[in-house]
């Protein structure tokens, strides 16, 4: 069992050794849930994409009772898992999909918030296409938020700026950086 404190929040999850960051959240992770309430607090249709045991998506759930949170991950066991997680912290508003990428969410629903701590490890095309059907996944003014190891910055500020125009930097210690992106008519 982790048990994890965000900003007051008391959540707590079970998990896999064969999962990403089994024995706590990964501090990357944190940085990311916590940007979301500086940046985009507002959100009413959000996907956490590549969830893992759940905790970004759960996390974003539970703080917006009114959104309608989608959790995908291509993992049958972490879908389990975070399936499970949900349960067990008392979350209604989250669906939890396997799904390969946005493979197997619905195309009529647009997103106003796609967050990831994605795979850097599988091939970069994998990263690439997430971005790239991010964008055609978010309703105008939707954010894209992503946390990565900060030696990849300078790949990820590039992927974003060439699919949406233009990119910041949210957050930045010696290990990870988020990233935000939004979405506007060219
Ligand atoms: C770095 S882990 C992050 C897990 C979790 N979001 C966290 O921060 O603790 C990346 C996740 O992406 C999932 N993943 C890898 N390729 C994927 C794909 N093509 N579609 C969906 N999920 C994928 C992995 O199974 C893994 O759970």
């Amino acid at each position: 069992m982790v048990e994890v404190n965000v900003d007051g929040l008391d959540l707590k999850f079970e998990t896999l050794p064969d999962l990403f960051s089994p024995k706590k959240l990964d501090n990357g992770t944190r940085s990311l849930v916590e940007a979301i309430k500086d940046v985009k607090p507002d959100y009413q249709n959000a996907l956490d994409w590549g969830t893992g045991w759940g905790a970004i998506a759960i996390y974003m759930a539970k703080t917006q009772p009114s959104a309608n949170v989608v959790a995908v991950d291509s993992d049958i066991a972490a879908i389990k898992t975070a399936t499970a997680n949900a349960e067990q912290n008392g979350v209604t508003n989250l669906s939890v999909v396997l799904s390969h990428g946005f493979d197997e969410v619905d195309k009529d629903i647009k997103f106003d918030l796609i967050v990831s701590n994605p795979p850097t490890h599988r091939g970069r095309e994998v990263v690439e296409d997430m971005i790239a059907q991010s964008f055609e996944r978010l309703e105008e003014n939707g954010a894209i938020l992503i946390v990565v190891e900060a030696r990849l910055k300078p790949w990820i500020s590039k992927q974003l700026s060439r699919v949406f125009g233009d990119h910041k930097v949210i957050t930045r210690s010696n290990k990870h950086v988020v990233l935000m992106s939004t979405k506007v008519s060219q």
